[in-house]
């Protein structure tokens, strides 16, 4: 293939033909071009764009470029949710359990933090004995079994993009629709799955701050998801405040644990939950989850219309069903469930627990999501590079949100640190993460708009 013409066109703005993208995906997987022609044409693409077709030929290509999950044929539907990412968003870990009790497969192939925001694999590390790593034999295996895995990607699917993310990542090319078009459905569809539903967050502390650029990236994979036999859908949610009241790995798998065990927004009396929190706890959290299952649901026609279908995720996750189900999936994927339990009956697992007070009585009108990543990565609860250890136990909870009432030395957050000297620096940051106004704000919506 003669590369160099390929980059030539590319860069004079022409379209390039299916298995012209197919040859070079197929040999720079291979190693057959170099780094810095591929980086050429990455900035011409970044450019000049792509037409949807030559989208859709990339993403297969990648797709193509390693293995694809083969599922035996069986009536439950083989489901899955994505998200760009953000702050406290922990929506994965609740969920997958309870599509499996919804009758659906789940073979949810998830990934570790970028930049500020935290990674569903990342969060599984703080579980004791629990692995992420398996081969596609067992992920087949227990999504059979267990109607649900999270797990991340074998080394054999998708190789192309874990390649060309990398030089995307060296070259200033990541933010280009068609490219993370591409990346994030080549994995999506590696998994095999009948419907797919895609949570593209906007706000500060999004990968996609702007609204209108969230939503040109979900009209994009919304469509080309459609055209390659997937009954994908967007929903478009703000990530301008965190996603719950807890960020920070540990926490954040504590947290979801209480969305499954609470029967209600309101975590139970007796529950070691109870208490803990004041009553709007987990409500968006909670909703979140329960909109993305209801939206499966219509997609996959297991339920007519939204309202019903999220009347049937409610029941289920109030059942209690999805909090046993959690546990099977952990111990399928090696945990060790006495330890888990034990760890979960603590208040906490980090060395020092400071708490940041109200100045004065009002409502939250801020609780900045950007900052409170940018704290939490700094006490080592997320990667500064590539190669960071993670501390799993740091991070905030307790998180006041807008809208909600404070009272003069009220708590706004808790931070959970190594020591004391951390604790002090990373609560003189968190000051300016919060706003108090003495009038109530108005409500702002957490899923803004739908793309079907
Ligand atoms: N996440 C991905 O997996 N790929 C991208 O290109 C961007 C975000």
């Amino acid at each position: 293939m003669n590369f160099l013409s390929l980059i030539e066109s590319k860069r004079e703005g022409k379209t390039l033909a299916p298995n012209q993208i197919e040859n070079f995906v197929r040999e720079f997987t291979a190693g057959t071009i170099p780094d810095y022609q591929m980086a050429a044409l990455l900035m011409a693409i970044y450019f000049r764009g792509l037409t949807t077709a030559e989208t859709t030929a990339l993403t297969l290509a990648m797709r193509d470029s390693g293995d694809v999950l083969k599922f035996p044929r069986d009536k439950r539907p083989l489901v899955d949710k994505h998200s760009t990412g953000g702050i406290g968003d922990k929506v994965s870990l609740p969920l997958a359990p309870l599509l499996a009790c919804l009758g659906f497969r789940v073979p949810m192939i998830s990934g570790r933090g970028l930049g500020i925001t935290g990674g569903t694999l990342d969060k599984l590390d703080s579980i004791p004995g629990f692995k992420t790593l398996l081969p596609a034999g067992k992920i087949v295996e227990q999504v059979q079994k267990t109607g649900g895995v999270i797990c991340g990607q074998t080394d054999r699917m998708v190789p192309a993009d874990k390649k060309i993310y990398a030089l995307r990542d060296a070259t200033g090319t990541v933010p280009s629709i068609p490219l993370i078009t591409a990346s994030i459905l080549s994995k999506k569809l590696a998994e095999n799955l009948d419907a797919l539903v895609l949570d593209v967050k906007f706000g500060c502390a999004a990968f996609m701050q702007i609204r209108t650029d969230a939503r040109k990236l979900a009209k994009a994979m919304v469509a080309l998801g459609n055209e390659c036999g997937v009954n994908t859908r967007a929903i478009l949610t703000d990530m301008n405040t965190p996603l719950g009241r807890a960020a920070g790995n540990w926490l954040e798998v504590r947290e979801s644990v209480a969305v499954l065990e609470g029967s209600a927004a309101v975590p139970a009396a007796g529950s070691k939950f109870a208490g803990e929190t004041p009553a709007l706890h987990l409500n968006d959290l909670r909703s979140l989850v329960l909109d993305c299952a209801a939206h499966l649901l219509v997609q996959t026609r297991k339920a007519k219309t939204l309202a019903a279908a999220r009347k049937q995720a409610a029941d289920c996750l109030n059942s209690g069903a999805p909090r046993r189900k959690w546990d099977k999936m952990l111990v399928a994927q090696g945990a060790d469930l006495g330890a888990f339990n034990k760890k979960l009956a603590q208040d906490s697992t980090a060395p020092v627990v400071v708490e940041l007070k109200a100045e004065k009585p009002g409502f939250v009108s801020k609780c900045d999501a950007r900052l409170i990543g940018e704290v939490i990565r700094d006490l080592g609860g997320g990667r500064l590079t590539k190669e960071s250890a993670i501390n799993y136990d740091i991070g905030v909870d307790r998180l006041a949100k807008p809208g909600e009432r404070v009272e003069k030395s009220g708590t706004l957050c808790r931070v959970h640190a190594t020591d004391s000297a951390q604790a002090k620096a990373a609560i003189t940051r968190l000051k300016t993460a919060f706003e108090i106004s003495a009038r109530r704000p108005g409500k702002t919506s957490l899923v803004v708009e739908v793309i079907e």
